[in-house]
Formats: structure tokens, C-alpha cells, sequence
């Protein structure tokens, strides 16, 4: 029974040094050596798991997982979190995306016993949406024979990134167990909405969290910056640079580049949005995309939406242009991407994720980088510094634990609606995280007063959307608040 117990309880890679060599092991004892460099720890999501198992030992043994996701190695530790509550490999359902897909990463969450979705080929520029679609709906196939065996599952948790995965969630797994989703990113959630895919569970809205919209956005602002300072000029030489779409990713990458000496137009469809732009003395705004488009060189797209829809602002440009996304999948720029494709005669089919280039009707070269794709992913399996985005990491598991109390709370379990992610469990995060970062770089990075702000659970919540619904748990001492 013991043995038994061994093999079948979670790796976890808790403990160990970056840089070296490093033991998958089991509550119980170590059980495999893993060599290689790049795995490191995540302290902020150790503490959380080490305060859930003070209330709870196996929160997630009777629940599957769905997890849509950016395969980085950050989010080995995600899975490794989860396992370590509970959660059964084999009743975790993995899909990535090949955008930002790490050979690595991949292969390392195969080895954990997951059932790991593969990505299929795009083979057409523009056609992300299809083919991820294709695949989640492989996955779910997937999903649906396993479950179909398993009498003991009771619960579904549906870790989403763009929608994807609850837009073709099959009916007949709903109604058999009791379901609650997470979506991660803005964008997934206007997709639902846009879709009419209102799901009949409880969905948590991280996406929209105070958290993720005041803190994660600067660092993926950064990481943007980073990867793209090959091809930014540096400040010497000014460059015009156009910001689409104006909200938390808009408004960073904006003061990232204004503090580079660079001069910065904003356009954003929501004119309030544009209100606070209009504040700062060194941003210019616009509320007409064919201007933007005419007097910007570098064009950062940070709507989450097709930007390019009305393509006459990109057909009559004269001059060459960059476009840079630094959102989601391909379609910031999808309308041109579609057209490069409908005039690729050769018969070849263009790598997606290389740079491509659409030619104006008056010569104006306009390259789009990395096929569309934003340009902060790549396939070194890390786009922010683990240090860093342990703080996204951090926001899904504290989904996770808001999940695991939802699946008891007969008020929410059940019915539909979308709920904040919860206020206490932020504040946590948020003080568990700021005690791993320099100094420097939050004064760098965020106003006076922003951060003293996450110490008042009402303002998270206040700047965090959906219905405000308490939790049970609290990690502050690890302990249960009530029972239902
Ligand atoms: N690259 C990354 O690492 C990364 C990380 C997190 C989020 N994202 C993605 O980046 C995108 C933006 O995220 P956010 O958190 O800033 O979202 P947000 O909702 O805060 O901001 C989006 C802004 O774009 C505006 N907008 C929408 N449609 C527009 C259009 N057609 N033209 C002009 N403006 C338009 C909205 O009014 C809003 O102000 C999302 O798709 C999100 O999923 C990317």
C-alpha cells in the first residue's frame, strides 16, 4: 500500500538549487534525478502550498484538471503545485500553445504522466484560431473518454488562456460533475462574451484582477521591451512610436518607451481609455487609427483585437513600418496577415512564426514581426524572469484554491456567473511576492502608493471585476474561516 502510495503521489521540485541538477521527488522520498539547468523555484507558490496543506492535505484528489497554457518553464512548478495537493497526473489534461512552446517544457511535463495535447501544424499565416481549436477540441475528446472511466472524479477545473477551452467545452461532460473555470486573459473573456459562451458554471475572472492589471503588466511591458531592444532604436535616435490599444499592457509598454527618449502616439477604440493619456504632457492621443498609422514607425499592438479590420490605414501607407504584438495568438494583425497569405502564390507555406511582410499599394513595406505572434514569446521557454512571473503563476493557484472552496460552497456551485479572484488571497501573493523583489526595480517600475495599496483587501476588490464571493480558506495563518 506504501509503495503503492510512493509511485503514485506527485512529483515535486521543491528544494532545489538553481543551475544544477534537481530531484523530482514525492512527499515520501526522492524517485527520479532530472539533469539540466534551468529549473528554479518558485517561493511565493512554495509557501502557498505548504499554508493549503496546513487546512488540507489533498484538496485535488477528486478533481481533474484542463490546463490551456503557455508552455514555460514556470509552469512545470504550476503543475507541480497542484500535484502536490492532490492532483493525479493522469487526471491532468495539458494543452500549450506553439507559439511559446519549449521543447524542454514539453517533454518534462510528458515525462510527469500527464496526458500532454500536442500542437498540431499551422500551416496558413493567420490561422492560429483554427488551429488551436482543432486541438482543444482533441483535447477534450480526450478528456471526455477518460472521465467516461473514472467514477471518482467529482470535479472539473478548467484553467483557461483565451476561452478556448470552455467555448468547446462538450455538453456532455456538463451536468456530470461539477465544473468551475479560470480565464486568464482579457482577451479570452470578450471572446466568450463576444461568442455568446456564458458558461453554466462559476468562472473566475483573473484576468481582470487588480493584481494582474497593476503589477503583471509592467513586467510583461519589460519583457516585450527586452526581447524587442534588437530591433528598438535606442534613444539617440527618436523613434515615432504607436501604442494600439491603451489599456494595462498599452499603458506600460507606453511608459516604456517614452522613458527610452522615444516619442509615443496612443489609440485606443474606447475613447475613455484615452482620458488618462490625455493627462500626461508627453503623450500624444489620437482617436483616429488611419493618423496613428500614417505617423508612427514602430506600431505596438495591445488591444487583444484585430487592429488591422480596417486595412485601408495599412494599404496606403507610403512608408515602411514595423508592427509589433504583444498580446494573444495572431490576431492582433489578422486582416493583414490573411491578406500576405491570399497573395502567397508560390504554393509554399510561410513558417508562421517567421517575420512577414505585407507590401502597401504605394510600396510601403510593412513587417510584421514574428507572423503576428507576440513578440515576447519565443522558444526559450521563458519570456518574464521566473522571479517575476511567479506572481502570474501565483494568481492561477490562488484560482486554484478559490476553485477547490467553490466546489463546496453550495451558493455558487452549480450556477453560472463570474466571479472576482478573491481579494484575501491577492493580498497574500502580493506581500509573499514583493518580499523577492529588488528594490530598485519596483521603484522603477510602479508609482508611489501603488503598492501599499494591495495591503486593503477592499481596494483589490473594488479593482477587481466580477461578483466578490468570500472564501473559506485563508493562507495569512492557514486555516479554515467556517464550514459549509
Ligand atoms: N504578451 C503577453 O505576455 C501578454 C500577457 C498578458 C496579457 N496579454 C494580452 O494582451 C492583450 C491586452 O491585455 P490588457 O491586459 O492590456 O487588456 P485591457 O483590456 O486592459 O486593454 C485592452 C485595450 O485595448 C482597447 N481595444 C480593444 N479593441 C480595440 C481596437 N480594436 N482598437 C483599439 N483599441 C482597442 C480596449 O479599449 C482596452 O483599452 C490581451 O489580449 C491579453 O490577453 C499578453
Amino acid at each position: 500500500m506504501l509503495v503503492n502510495r510512493i509511485m503514485r503521489t506527485i512529483p515535486n521540485f521543491r528544494g532545489q538549487p538553481a543551475n544544477s541538477s534537481y530531484f523530482l521527488h514525492t512527499r515520501n522520498g526522492f524517485f527520479r534525478t532530472v539533469t539540466n539547468n534551468v529549473f528554479v523555484r518558485l517561493p511565493v507558490l512554495d509557501i502557498m502550498v505548504d499554508r493549503l496543506r496546513r487546512i488540507e492535505e489533498s484538496p485535488l484528489c477528486d478533481t481533474a484538471v484542463v490546463y490551456v497554457h503557455h508552455p514555460l518553464r514556470t509552469s512545470l512548478n504550476l503543475l507541480d503545485s497542484m500535484f502536490s495537493i492532490g492532483l493525479d497526473p493522469k487526471n491532468t489534461f495539458v494543452l500549450g500553445k506553439h507559439y511559446s512552446e519549449n521543447e524542454w517544457v514539453v517533454q518534462e511535463t510528458q515525462r510527469l504522466g500527464v496526458h500532454y495535447q500536442r500542437c498540431s501544424a499551422q500551416t496558413v499565416l493567420g490561422g492560429f484560431d483554427e488551429t488551436f481549436s482543432f486541438d482543444i477540441n482533441s483535447l477534450w475528446e480526450t478528456v471526455v473518454e477518460d472521465l467516461d472511466k473514472k467514477i471518482n472524479i467529482k470535479n472539473l477545473l478548467v484553467l483557461d488562456h483565451g476561452g478556448y477551452a470552455i467555448n468547446f467545452m462538450p455538453s456532455s461532460i456538463q451536468g456530470r460533475m461539477n465544473i468551475v473555470g479560470l480565464e486568464k486573459t482579457s482577451g479570452g473573456l470578450i471572446n466568450l462574451v463576444r461568442q455568446g459562451c456564458i458558461p453554466s458554471f462559476p468562472l473566475i475572472n483573473m484576468a481582470n484582477c487588480a493584481t494582474k492589471k497593476v503589477l503583471e503588466s509592467p513586467l510583461i511591458a519589460e519583457a516585450v521591451v527586452e526581447k524587442l531592444s534588437p530591433v528598438i532604436p535606442v534613444s539617440r535616435e527618436p523613434t515615432t512610436c504607436g501604442v494600439i490599444g491603451y489599456g494595462s499592457i498599452g499603458k506600460a509598454i507606453a511608459e516604456k518607451l517614452l522613458s527610452l527618449g522615444h516619442r509615443v502616439i496612443i489609440y485606443d477604440s474606447d475613447s475613455s481609455q484615452l482620458q488618462s493619456a490625455n493627462l500626461r504632457k508627453n503623450f500624444v492621443s489620437t482617436s483616429d487609427l488611419v493618423s496613428l498609422v500614417a505617423s508612427a514607425d514602430l506600431l505596438f499592438g495591445c488591444s487583444g483585437q484585430d487592429v488591422t479590420k480596417s486595412v485601408e490605414a495599412f494599404r496606403l501607407s507610403p512608408r515602411d513600418k514595423t508592427l509589433v504584438s504583444c498580446s494573444s495568438g495572431d490576431r492582433e494583425f489578422l486582416t493583414l496577415l490573411k491578406l500576405v497569405q491570399k497573395n502567397n502564390t508560390s504554393g509554399i507555406a510561410a513558417n508562421p512564426l517567421d517575420n512577414v511582410v505585407y507590401e502597401s499599394d504605394f510600396g510601403g513595406k510593412i513587417k510584421i514581426l514574428r507572423g503576428g505572434f507576440p513578440y515576447n514569446f519565443d522558444d526559450t521557454g521563458e519570456s518574464v524572469p521566473a522571479n517575476e512571473i511567479q506572481l502570474t503563476r501565483a494568481l492561477v493557484f490562488a484560482g486554484v484554491i478559490q476553485a477547490i472552496d467553490f466546489f463546496k460552497n453550495p451558493t455558487v456551485v452549480g450556477k453560472e456567473g463570474l466571479y472576482a479572484l478573491d481579494s484575501g488571497l491577492q493580498k497574500f501573493v502580493v506581500r509573499e511576492w514583493l518580499k523577492l523583489q529588488p528594490e530598485d526595480k519596483l521603484k522603477n517600475r510602479y508609482q508611489p502608493n501603488q503598492l501599499s495599496k494591495f495591503e486593503d483587501t477592499d481596494w483589490i476588490g473594488e479593482h477587481s471585476a466580477g461578483i466578490q464571493e468570500p472564501i473559506n480558506f485563508t493562507l495569512e495563518t492557514g486555516a479554515n474561516l467556517k464550514f459549509y
